[in-house]
């Protein structure tokens, strides 16, 4: 089984091999600390300690949730009904949510490699007091994964003795599906972990023997061939279950890249704007922009082979209209691939750069492999554009303002600073809206 994967060029550059092996050679936290079997085991023992009729709540934001989105709409799609993941703190979702969920039967999984994001606390302590105001101890009810020494989170855990895993703190958020954060949620839907990290390691051995036409070496060739014009990356999964992927991946390429500063400390603002894309839906939505809009975007075309039951129209239906005869005979399966080449050929005709990548099937292994190489693809376009892939220091100055309003200790000035900058917006008259056609 494998990852076919067709770049736009055929052969990779010298250089993107030469960064290749110093990555290999230094590997970062999310390539040294990919668990083996004991953390494994660890994560497992974790997952059997939970009932398995309860529901899991996943609170998390960023990295601490979007790679359990990600493995479970690709893996186990029908696991939906078992965790939900909280990643939002919109009243309006959260205070609806509650209703349909029987607190009684449900863990709570609170991850947060920080351990003080402000999003994931208040959904902490709303649940806290939830779960007690229907007379169930919290402490039996919810589970911890973060930092192993540091942080409130860490902390909290310690005073109540919950259940706990630890995150290795050498591993950046966005980077950290596969360790506790993404792997514990996984286990819990049925997702086989180990296959995961094998899927992983596989695609890193792969790439030690690389050569300049490895599918990664070329595509981070092509990327950076045209990064400078085609500033965007289109994630287009032709397979609903990769579309979440398409939104990890968004992090990930946009947190990663999008810098003020280069490695020297020079003001450069860099950055790729990643853009996630659905087939065949959005064919009828950004097709238009993409083939005839400005060519400012890279496109990365994801499909994967599957053992799906087609679904079949006869000859006979189709004959109810003679504009519909065309389809008699044929599948949906069958639309959904000549729609897929439709648009690649479209876009390469309007001379737009498209690699294409087809899973052999959906599987740990391969979703394991995929997002190994889409993690080694942002540090090594990083590394081009001479940015740090691993901080983020651009969403310091939103969460300062956040703070000083919220009353944080300390933060009163630095948010003071931040929104004296800000430009004040002058309100327009506002627009009425009436109930009645008066
Ligand atoms: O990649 C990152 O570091 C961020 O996107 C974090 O994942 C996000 O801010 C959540 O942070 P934490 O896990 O510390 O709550």
């Amino acid at each position: 089984m494998s990852i076919h994967w067709t770049p736009d060029r055929d052969q990779g550059s010298e250089s993107t091999l030469q960064a290749i092996s110093r990555f290999l050679s230094t590997p970062p936290g999310f390539v040294n600390f990919l668990p083996g079997d004991q953390e494994l085991a660890q994560i497992e023992d974790v997952a059997n300690s939970i009932p398995s009729d309860h529901e899991i709540l996943l609170l998390g934001i960023g990295g601490s949730a979007l790679g359990s989105l990600a493995l479970v709409d690709a893996l186990c799609p029908e696991a939906g009904h078992r965790l939900t993941v909280i990643d939002n703190i919109d009243p309006d979702s959260l205070s609806r949510l509650l209703e349909s969920v029987d607190l009684t039967a449900t863990t709570i999984l609170v991850i947060s490699k920080s351990g003080g994001t402000a999003e994931t606390s208040s959904q902490l302590l709303w649940i806290i007091e939830k779960l007690r105001q229907r007379g169930i101890d919290p402490d039996a009810s919810i589970v911890a994964i973060t930092d192993p020494e540091k942080g409130t989170l860490r902390s909290i855990a310690q005073q109540r003795g919950w259940r706990s895993l630890p995150v290795p703190p050498e591993v950046g958020g966005r980077f950290s599906v596969l360790t506790a954060v993404g792997l514990l949620p996984a286990a819990l839907t049925g997702i086989d972990i180990h296959a995961l990290v094998a899927g992983a390691r596989s695609a890193l051995s792969d790439l030690s023997s690389a050569t300049a036409d490895h599918a990664l070496v070329r595509w981070i060739s092509s990327w950076e061939e045209h990064h400078e014009l085609r500033t965007m990356v289109v994630h287009f999964a032709y397979r609903d279950r990769l579309v979440t992927l398409g939104d990890w991946f968004a992090q990930l390429w946009a947190e990663s890249l999008g810098k003020k500063h280069d490695l020297s400390g020079r003001e450069v603002y860099r950055g790729s704007t990643p853009l996630v894309a659905r087939g065949v839906t959005d064919q009828h939505s950004l097709v238009q922009l993409f083939v005839e809009g400005p060519d400012d975007k890279q496109f990365l075309f994801l499909d994967a082979h599957l053992n799906e039951s087609d679904l079949e129209i006869s000859k006979e239906t189709a004959q109810l209209h003679p504009d519909l005869e065309y389809l008699g005979n044929k599948s949906l399966g069958e639309l959904r691939r000549a729609e897929l080449e439709g648009t690649i050929a479209a876009l390469q005709s309007a001379g737009r750069p498209v690699s294409r990548v087809l899973l052999d099937t959906i599987d740990e292994s391969h979703i394991g492999a995929w997002m190994m190489l889409m993690e080694i693809a942002t540090v090594l376009a990083a590394e081009i554009l001479n940015v740090d892939p691993f901080d983020q220091p651009g969403v310091e100055g939103g969460k300062a303002v956040a703070f000083a309003r919220m009353g944080k200790p300390g933060w009163s000035e630095k948010g003071r600073r931040i929104e004296a900058g800000a430009q004040e917006l002058k309100p327009s008259p506002p627009i009425p809206v009436s109930k009645n056609n008066d």
